[in-house]
């Protein structure tokens, strides 16, 4: 096991795990210098691509994407989504996991569990490859957005998911959109990190898509905080340069390459 996966799980109880997306450079160089885990999410696809789900998102898109976060990293552990279809069954998965390490050079690599998939990851870890689990709402197998996990019977299911995932060698699990009683027990229960978005804080660590936080994607559900509100720092910025240009401000001398 690489040593900076063996520092994601000894922070189980001891420390929270910070974690954000990143999909290029200049992004993922700033994420570095504070979060645990970068990942190279698919929600690429609804945020970068305008596209309704994360379903056409290709080995091509993630690698692109992926050896340009990687050029920003520098400590963080960078994980990769593997993108819908590119797991459908040992060999495949394999292949394609093999090919996004090798080709971005990330730590590791995110499958949605579709509470049948356990072999996948079970393969991918005797392959020395490390795997991060997903469970609730796995966009890239569920049509509806719903919250996970909401009666303690559901709670339960999702444990037993949760744990069965764990059992394949899966490194942390992301929790996604699951009911505080859902994440609080499946927290408790493993011994494995769990890493929260819209679940609570009951989880060991929190990922929200950055571009959400920083008020960029316009996608605001209930359980994202706005800590910046970019886009209208943007707005103001690019406002500013069309007047300059429209009334000769910019440039001016000061800009001149020829003096
Ligand atoms: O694709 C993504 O960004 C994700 C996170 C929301 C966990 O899977």
């Amino acid at each position: 096991m690489i040593k900076k996966i063996q520092n994601i799980i000894d922070k189980k109880n001891k420390s929270k795990i910070v974690c954000l997306t990143a999909y290029s450079k200049n992004i993922a160089k700033i994420l570095d210098k504070y979060c645990d885990i970068v990942l190279v999410g698919d929600s690429m696809a609804n945020v970068l691509y305008g596209l309704k789900d994360t379903h056409k998102i290709s080995m091509k898109n993630i690698i692109q994407h992926s050896k340009s976060v990687k050029m920003g990293i520098i400590k963080s552990l960078l994980v990769v989504d593997m993108p819908k279809g590119t797991y459908p069954n040992i060999e495949t998965a394999k292949k394609n996991a093999k090919q996004i390490i090798k080709i971005t050079k990330c730590d590791a690599v995110k499958i949605e569990s579709n509470n049948k998939n356990f072999n996948i990851i079970t393969e991918l870890v005797k392959s020395n490859i490390p795997v991060m689990g997903h469970i609730g709402y796995t966009p890239q197998f569920k049509k509806k957005f719903k919250i996970e996990g909401n009666t303690v019977k559901k709670a339960k299911k999702l444990l037993k998911e949760a744990l069965q995932i764990e059992k394949a060698g899966a490194f942390c699990i992301v929790l996604e959109c699951l009911a505080p009683i859902a994440s609080q027990l499946i927290s408790k229960k493993l011994k494995i990190p769990t890493i929260g978005i819209g679940s609570s804080n009951y989880c060991d660590g929190q990922i929200l898509v950055t571009d959400d936080m920083l008020g960029l994607s316009g996608f605001y559900p209930k359980f994202v905080k706005k800590y910046a509100s970019l886009n209208r720092i943007i707005e103001k910025a690019v406002k500013k340069y069309t007047s300059e240009v429209k009334l000769v401000k910019f440039p001016t001398r000061k800009y001149f390459l020829n003096e």
